[in-house]
């Protein structure tokens, strides 16, 4: 089958970039991403591709390039499914906050709505497309919902997650170390996967285009995280080991990763992991692993996550503890918010779990993050219902500019390892604190040395 027009429903922050890109590379292929939210279709059409709503290097020129040739973006769900021969869902899949398995399971109801908008608009054969994460398994209610409630056509589940990365997501996508397409194997089966194949061909070398059944695909994406996110929590558990014992994590770190077999990658001690994945999806794998009544696979994998709490309540307590314990109307600098650099995205940050326990030792937070809007940092402590709004935006300030928000501050935490951060002028920063000045490094950013120097007392982690 020959594709020619393609639909992607969800126009976040894997949607948006990873059709821009399909759309940039298959210039023959129209690729129309619809989704729900206006604000967030409008943003994406905005004349000025600075304004697109998700930040990624690189974003904004593909776009600039393909929108409006063979590239759009639409609130018109409906027409767009009836026009595709090819569907991605790449909606959300968060963890569930009510009902049976509140706090683990993936909440499928925006993948249910899409299926159920599909079966009811599509008038001929369609292939559908898991992009976003799912449960293994959750192909089969698919196509059980397609069939159902369709019209009598022919629909082809395949699952093809998404493994980029945000900051690098436009790299990821370019040069991406594998494609991983699932189908069914039947002849049906295999013709929509060739069909996916030929899109990726385009740009992908066909050997790193990995094709599998379903199940395997649809497991290999949580197996992908569950193993990411595990060395990231594997380094942070030596890094308070290494606190005690005079050991460096990032010595550690560097010794254990010249080791082919384990790799230099994914191995920087930090306050802690953040982001809208690793944590909503081990914590489907536990709920997935229990299901099965597998105890013990549900146990060890729900260490990852407990390591990963731990590692931001001990970041906060350390800075409690050497700030004479109290930081009680003490002003305290976050340099960033996101959850990593080069995004704007701050689900699951750190810096929200480390500010919310500030507060309520009653610190005053002070807030710069280069691609973080004011309105955010308050709406993410908001979220956590911690204390109500009003008391929120009473103890939690954002700031323009970095040298206004660690004025007269008694202490820096560094929340995210923006570059920029390094450049600064920190004996400008010094001399604007009060003493004694000290700087908490959650990612182990700045020069040590310099800043000793300069007077700062400095801490970073697993050292
Ligand atoms: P997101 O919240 O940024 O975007 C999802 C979009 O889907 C939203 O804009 C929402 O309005 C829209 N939507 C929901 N239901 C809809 C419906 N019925 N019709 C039309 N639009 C609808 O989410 P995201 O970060 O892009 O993640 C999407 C999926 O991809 C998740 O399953 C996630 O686990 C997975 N994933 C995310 C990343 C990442 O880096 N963020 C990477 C790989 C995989
Ligand atoms: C992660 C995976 O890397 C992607 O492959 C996957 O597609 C995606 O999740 C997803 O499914 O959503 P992402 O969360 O965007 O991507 O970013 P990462 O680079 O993985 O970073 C996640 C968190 O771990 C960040 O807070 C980062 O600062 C932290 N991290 C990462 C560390 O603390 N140490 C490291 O060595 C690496």
């Amino acid at each position: 089958m020959n594709i020619t027009k393609i639909c992607c429903i969800g126009a976040g922050y894997v949607g948006g970039p990873t059709m821009a890109v399909i759309a940039q590379k298959c210039p023959h292929i129209q690729v129309t991403v619809v989704d729900l939210n206006e604000e967030r279709i409008a943003a994406w059409n905005d004349p000025d591709t600075k304004n697109i709503p998700i930040y990624e290097p690189g974003l904004d020129a593909i776009v600039a390039e393909a929108r409006g040739r063979n590239l759009f973006f639409s609130t018109e769900v409906d027409k767009a499914i009836e026009e595709a021969q090819l569907i991605f869902i790449s909606v959300n899949t968060p963890t569930k906050t009510y009902g049976k398995g509140k706090g683990m399971a993936a909440d499928l109801k925006y993948i249910e709505l899409c299926a159920r908008q599909i079966a009811r608009v599509a008038k001929d054969n369609k292939i559908v497309v898991e992009k976003s994460t799912l449960p293994v398994r959750t192909a089969e209610a698919i196509k059980s919902i397609l069939d159902h409630t369709g019209n009598g056509v022919q629909f082809q589940i395949l699952s093809n997650p998404e493994f980029l990365a945000e900051g690098t997501a436009v790299q990821d996508l370019l040069q991406p170390d594998r494609i991983l397409i699932g189908g069914d194997t039947t002849s049906e089966g295999q013709k929509a996967i060739d069909a996916l194949v030929e899109v990726y061909a385009n740009w992908v070398p066909t050997e790193q285009i990995l094709t599998t059944n379903v199940w395997s695909s649809e497991l290999s994406k949580l197996t992908a995280n569950a193993f990411l996110a595990q060395r990231i929590s594997s380094v942070n558990a030596m890094s308070e080991l290494c606190e005690k014992t005079g050991a460096s994590i990032n010595e550690v770190a560097k010794a254990i990763g010249m080791d082919s077999r384990i790799g230099p990658k994914f191995l920087k001690a930090s306050v802690g992991f953040g982001g809208s994945c690793f944590q909503k999806d081990i914590l489907n794998l536990v709920y997935i692993a229990k299901s099965y009544g597998l105890h013990e696979v549900a146990v060890y994998w729900e260490q990852v996550i407990i390591m990963n709490d731990h590692q931001k309540r001990r970041f906060s307590s350390r800075i409690v503890q050497t700030l004479f314990n109290t930081v009680s109307d003490k002003k305290i600098a976050f340099l960033g918010w996101a959850f990593k650099k080069d995004t704007n995205d701050t689900r699951e940050s750190a810096a929200i779990y480390v500010a919310d326990d500030l507060i309520n030792e009653h610190a005053q937070i002070a807030v710069f993050d280069p691609k973080v809007s004011a309105k955010k940092v308050l709406n993410d402590l908001n979220y956590l219902e911690t204390r109500t709004a009003d008391q929120n935006a009473a103890y939690v300030l954002s700031f323009e500019n970095p040298y206004e928000a660690c004025k007269d501050a008694h202490a820096i935490a560094i929340l995210t390892e923006w570059d920029e951060f390094i450049h600064y002028d920190w004996q400008q920063i010094y001399d604007n604190m009060q003493k004694p000045a000290f700087i908490f490094d959650g990612r182990n950013l700045l020069n040590e040395e310099q800043l000793r120097t300069i007077g700062f007392v400095y801490q970073s982690i697993g050292s």
